[in-house]
């Protein structure tokens, strides 16, 4: 080596011991004393600067470095560890009086009056046992039957909890160290909200997940498991005296890196047991993990050993319960709730049942998949459980008590509140009502879009207006806004005001302010002259955004043309996918959603910038393409478009033979496919729209040379000032419609401004660039020319 590269090595060395001693303490401090000081950010970057040491000095490895927390590759099988001071069991007490008689037993024996305990949370999770030699994390083991246990050591090294070398100096050449490893509720929930999502294995119970993980053959995905954990009691020691005291050792363990639970105490007596298993039954729906009771241990090591043991759990410790989290009782029925965005969750409805000191009678089910992943039934008999304050869910089914008979559930085709399509999109597992706009469970949040600045733009109407207005019954749906009367605001404000019992010192002397209730009106008056693309934005479909609106203003230009079209012809508009085109299709289905378009027009709603659809829509509209946005299986594009050639139109294509397909070209297969997808009713029919509006679109669309659209391609437009016959949107749409592109200010490439009264510094910016300037009349000759 020369003397360069062991400078190298030695300067290697040195920084990966201080980045090791810096991830460790930041463990620590992260686990044991819960105050930690470095951020995720931070500690990924020092892990990284440590990895990256690691790969280029491979010296430098070793088993005990915080890298090697991401897990090792599998091991195959779990050798057998002989635990050499056997892992012991606990004795349990479910009530007051097996706890008095329990310390009774001891006091007798020892002749004390007044013994002390250490008391701790009784953790659920796994039991295992860490063996440390002089300070470093040489093996870890299940529980297993208490004298043999199962050699988890990879795993465990995942577990960023587990010290991998011990802190400060004063420890025992030989440790061996008890406790439990544990999922956090929190931790818990977030992985099975990520594991629904991706479809995959949720977990049944925190206990199961800690369990499940740490007998994960491969430790990469045991380091993918959010577990933690506590330390509570030690077994072999060697070459180290301990203290007196159980209590006394577990500070020595927490020095040591350990963490030890910050509930754990010392009190004398069976009162002072009582107080604790009281104080913890009101502390357990708040903790952060899971506990199933306290565990009360004789504190003096000496008094420990001269109350022994019988059989396999010790005379001076017990383990006093709390009532189960889990109960089995009976799933009575699955309703369907529908959320203020529409997604619908099924909810069980179960036969009341006591659960951990509260009567459960619904139980959360997730999802359809999670469903049909339990495969529960109704009339089966479930495991029903809650912990924390985790809403109660239902774990398992118990396939003894089934009916066999019992079918399988299935999600109802219709809202259970507004009678609308529930529908479902691709590859996704939360289901919706498509009642939008109708639909009363989402009424408040459709008349909060529908009114919002960038959609109708109702000034004036807060949260506060829309939840009175609903509540209060003035608000069945966003049509009832243009019905509103001054009165109705008064009478709604009155009405509110003494629900809440704030009627106010004037309103109580006589007098009523009305001028918020005339700008309301008069706001909501404002807002009834639209654009296309504000009222379709305001509509508030699933997925139609901005954007989207804008293209089927732009393209298609009319609202009762849009309304009636069928889904797969909004794929022809750029940018618009099966997902967004099924969506509008759902949502224009639904009687309700169309009765609300209905009301709003008759209640005065206008539309000013209605117009033909675009030339640009002829590319690309013909069978052909539309046989292939129908995603009909088997159909592909060399398919639709041999269909397309042989059939002169839809109808034709509908009711011919399947052997006709086969004249036309198609393989046996593909004729065989439409076939039984035509023979769906409703397929049939979707075809027969699409061939229907394929001709109503040709019969609307002027020809790309007949028409003046694109006049203003290429030129950029900016508007300035107030104009009196067009609002600036108005104004904006209609010059778009033509080609233009409006900007929002001048500069150079503005190929004119249109200038309203009290035009301000963009006019005279325009002036100084010699810019073509234009006043409203010649705006509005020009729109009357080109249009
Ligand atoms: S002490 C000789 N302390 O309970 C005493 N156990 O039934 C050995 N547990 O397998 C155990 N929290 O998994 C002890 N603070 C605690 C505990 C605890 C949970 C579990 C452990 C053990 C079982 C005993």
């Amino acid at each position: 080596m020369t003397t360069q590269s062991k400078q190298d090595a030695a300067q290697a060395a040195q920084r990966a011991a201080q980045l090791r001693a810096q991830l460790d303490d930041a463990n620590y401090r992260y686990y044991v004393l819960d105050d930690p000081t470095l951020t995720d950010a931070d500690y990924d970057r020092l892990l990284r600067e440590l990895e990256a040491l690691e790969a280029a000095h491979p010296e430098l490895a070793s088993a005990d470095s915080p890298t090697q927390r991401v897990g090792n590759t599998p091991s195959g099988t779990f050798a057998q560890v002989t635990h050499v001071v056997p892992m012991l069991s606990l004795g349990n007490a479910f009530s007051d009086e097996e706890v008095t008689d329990f310390v009774r037993k001891i006091v007798e024996r020892l002749d004390t009056a007044n013994p002390e305990f250490s008391v701790e949370p009784k953790l659920d999770g796994l039991a295992i046992s860490l063996r440390y030699e002089n300070g470093r994390f040489v093996q870890g083991a299940t529980r297993g039957d208490g004298a043999t246990g199962e050699d988890v050591t990879l795993n465990l090294r995942t577990v960023k909890a587990i010290p991998m070398t011990l802190r400060g100096k004063d420890w025992p050449p030989v440790l061996e160290v008890r406790g439990e490893v544990y999922m956090p509720l929190a931790a818990f929930k977030t992985y099975n909200e990520k594991a629904l999502k991706d479809g995959g294995k949720v977990l049944a119970n925190p206990r199961n997940g800690a369990a499940g993980s740490l007998r994960q053959l491969d430790p990469r995905i045991t380091a993918q498991r959010p577990l933690a954990f506590y330390a509570y009691a030690v077994g072999v020691v060697e070459g180290y005296t301990l203290p007196a005291s159980h209590s006394q050792t577990l500070k020595k363990l927490r020095d040591w890196g350990f963490p030890v639970s910050a509930e754990s105490g010392v009190v004398a007596g069976a009162d002072g047991l009582l107080g604790y298993y009281r104080q913890m039954g009101a502390k357990r729906d708040s903790l952060p993990f899971d506990i199933d009771g306290v565990v009360y241990k004789l504190d003096d090591y000496a008094g420990q050993r001269e109350m022994g043991f019988v059989s396999r759990a010790p005379r001076w410790a017990i383990a006093h319960k709390f009532p189960a989290q889990e109960q089995s009782t009976v799933l009575e029925g699955i309703d369907i709730q529908i959320g203020r965005t529409g997604a619908a969750t099924p909810v069980a409805r179960l036969k009341p049942v006591q659960v951990a000191g509260v009567v459960v009678t619904n139980a959360t089910l997730h999802n359809a998949d999670q469903i049909a992943r339990l495969d529960v039934r109704i009339g089966d008999t479930v495991i029903v459980r809650r912990a924390g304050d985790v809403i109660p869910e239902i774990v398992r089914v118990v396939p003894e008590y089934r009916n066999p008979d019992a079918p399988q559930w299935q999600m109802p085709t219709a809202c259970p509140v507004c009678g609308s399509e529930i529908v479902r999109e691709e590859g996704e597992a939360a289901w919706r009502c498509s009642g939008e706009l109708s639909c009363p469970a989402q009424r408040k949040e459709a008349i909060r879009h529908f009114a919002s600045r960038r959609a109708m733009d109702i000034e004036g109407l807060g949260d506060r207006y829309i939840e009175d207005l609903s509540d209060l019954g003035y608000l069945q749906s966003v049509a009832d806004l243009f019905k509103l009367k001054l009165e109705d605001l008064l009478e709604m404000k009155r009405r509110a005001d003494e629900r809440d019992g704030t009627t106010p010192e004037t309103v109580k002397a006589g007098k009523v302010a009305t001028k918020w209730a005339d700008n309301l009106i008069e706001a909501i008056d404002q807002s009834r002259k639209t654009t296309l693309e504000r009222f379709l934005f305001a509509l508030g479909i699933q997925h139609v955004g901005e954007n989207t609106s804008k293209a089927l203003s732009g393209w298609l230009g009319d609202l009762q043309l849009i309304r009636r079209l069928p889904w797969p012809v909004f794929k022809r508009l750029p940018d618009v996918g099966g997902e967004v085109a099924r969506s509008l299709g759902h949502f224009f289905d639904q009687p309700g959603n169309q009765q609300v378009i209905d009301d709003l027009l008759e209640r005065g709603v206008q539309i000013a910038d209605t117009h033909l659809p675009s030339p640009k829509l002829r590319e690309g509209l013909n069978l052909a393409t539309l046989l292939v946005d129908m995603e009909i299986p088997k159909v592909t594009k060399i398919r639709a478009e041999q269909l397309a050639t042989a059939f002169a139109d839809a109808g034709k294509l509908r009711d011919a033979p399947e052997h006709a397909y086969i004249t036309a070209g198609l393989p046996a297969d593909s004729a065989q496919a439409l076939a039984s997808w035509l023979s769906v009713d409703e397929n049939a029919q979707l075809l027969t729209r699409v061939g229907g509006a394929l001709k109503q679109l040709d019969a609307l669309t002027p020809a790309a040379s007949a028409t003046s659209v694109g006049v203003l391609d290429g030129k950029t437009a900016v508007l300035t000032g107030s104009l009196a016959a067009l609002t600036r949107d108005e104004a904006k749409a209609r010059l778009e419609a033509l080609g233009a592109k409006v900007a929002g200010s001048v500069s150079k490439k503005t190929s004119f401004v249109v200038a309203g009264t009290e035009a301000g510094s963009k006019l005279d910016k325009a002036q100084e660039l010699g810019i073509e300037v234009w006043d409203e009349d010649q705006l509005l000759a020009f729109l009357a020319q080109n249009e």
